[in-house]
């Protein structure tokens, strides 16, 4: 069956993807106010909806002052139908439109438990799960899968299932499970399931520069929602450099703006976790993926790698900005970087 996929508009349309432990609700604030070319947002995982009026959706990373209601998606791992019926209920009565299921999470102990990635060899799972959601859920619903756990055929059986379900979106991360982030995507097996998918659909995997996504477009003709990961971690201009948004900085200017992104994240998690140490510890994380957009990567995690108080840190950054320089898409150049073990 060939089916004109929905996805096709003349706009390209882009997507930030969740980051457990990195895109929390204040990266997702400060990123929107300092970048451009950001369409549509997604929390990283829930999980845990034991109940009406859960406790784990009291958190400011999901409370409607703090997140634009209009282009955030909750998201949820699960492989429990009432549980993410409550959950669509309790993201609907905070004003979301449509909440997302994770079916693409790749580690051991998630998967071995069918859940996220490890859903993906159990269509008839997949299926009586979606029965279930039928005529039930109060918002919106896509999907974020990856093409399979074992092997990239797994997709074919759960294609027709998907395709039974009006979902608003189908976001593909177009790895198996087993990869976890190594490797690169199979770009043949997405490329050949794209006719055969109903819901608009979105590709994601190793979008880390403009010559990339020319090369997927090149590729995927009918596709124009991309979600970008690790790339726009690297590189935060990544979404206004691919929309070709120019009243982008130069290099230098460019630097000064990441620095002032980069502390005034760093300050609204200290100010809103009453300046709790494991602050140092998200901040290093995304560090992990912006030094490669530095000059010397290997000297900015050197610097930032060991420091124990907000002191060392901010001393570490100041060198950092004041001493190297930013040449940025860090992630398209990665490879090309030699890292040494506690790199
Ligand atoms: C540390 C880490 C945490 C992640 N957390 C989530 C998550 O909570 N939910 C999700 O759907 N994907 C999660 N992902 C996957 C990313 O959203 C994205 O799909 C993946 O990095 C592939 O895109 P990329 O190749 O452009 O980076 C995570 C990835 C990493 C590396």
């Amino acid at each position: 069956m060939q089916i004109q996929n929905a996805s096709v508009s003349e706009e390209m349309h882009l997507q930030l993807g969740p980051f457990q432990g990195i895109t929390d609700v204040y990266f997702r604030q400060v990123y929107m106010k300092h970048f451009e070319g950001i369409d549509k947002l997604f929390t990283p995982f829930f999980s845990g909806i034991h109940k009406e009026n859960s406790k784990n959706l009291r958190s400011d990373e999901i409370k409607p002052a703090l997140n634009d209601l209009s282009i955030t998606v909750p998201q949820i791992l699960s492989n429990d139908a009432d549980e993410i019926i409550r959950f669509s209920s309790q993201c609907n009565a905070m004003g979301y439109n449509e909440i997302n299921l994770n079916m693409g999470c790749p580690y051991p102990l998630v998967a071995k438990k069918k859940r996220g990635s490890g859903l993906l060899p159990y269509p008839t799972l997949v299926q009586s799960i979606l029965e279930k959601l039928e005529g039930k859920l109060s918002t919106g619903f896509s999907i974020k899968c990856r093409l399979g756990y074992h092997n990239a055929d797994e997709i074919d059986e759960l294609i027709p299932i998907f395709n039974n379900f009006d979902l608003s979106e189908l976001i593909i991360h177009a790895r198996i499970g087993k990869q976890l982030y190594k490797g690169i995507p199979d770009f043949d097996r997405f490329k050949a399931v794209i006719s055969q998918i109903k819901a608009p659909l979105v590709y994601n995997g190793d979008i880390f520069s403009s010559d990339n996504l020319d090369d997927y477009q090149a590729k995927f003709e009918f596709i124009n929602s991309w979600m970008l990961g690790r790339g726009l971690l690297a590189d935060p201009f990544l979404p206004s450099d691919l929309k070709k948004i120019h009243n982008v900085a130069e290099n230098d200017n460019r630097k000064e703006k990441v620095r002032l992104f980069m502390n005034e994240l760093y300050q609204l998690r200290r100010e809103m976790s009453n300046d709790n140490l494991s602050v140092l510890g998200r901040m290093k994380e995304l560090w992990s993926y912006l030094r490669f957009s530095f000059d010397e990567p290997q000297t900015v995690w050197r610097l930032v790698r060991k420091v124990k108080n907000f002191a060392e840190y901010e001393s570490a950054t100041d060198a950092i900005f004041n001493e190297l320089y930013w040449v940025g898409t860090g992630y398209a150049r990665k490879s090309e970087i030699q890292l040494t073990e506690d790199q």
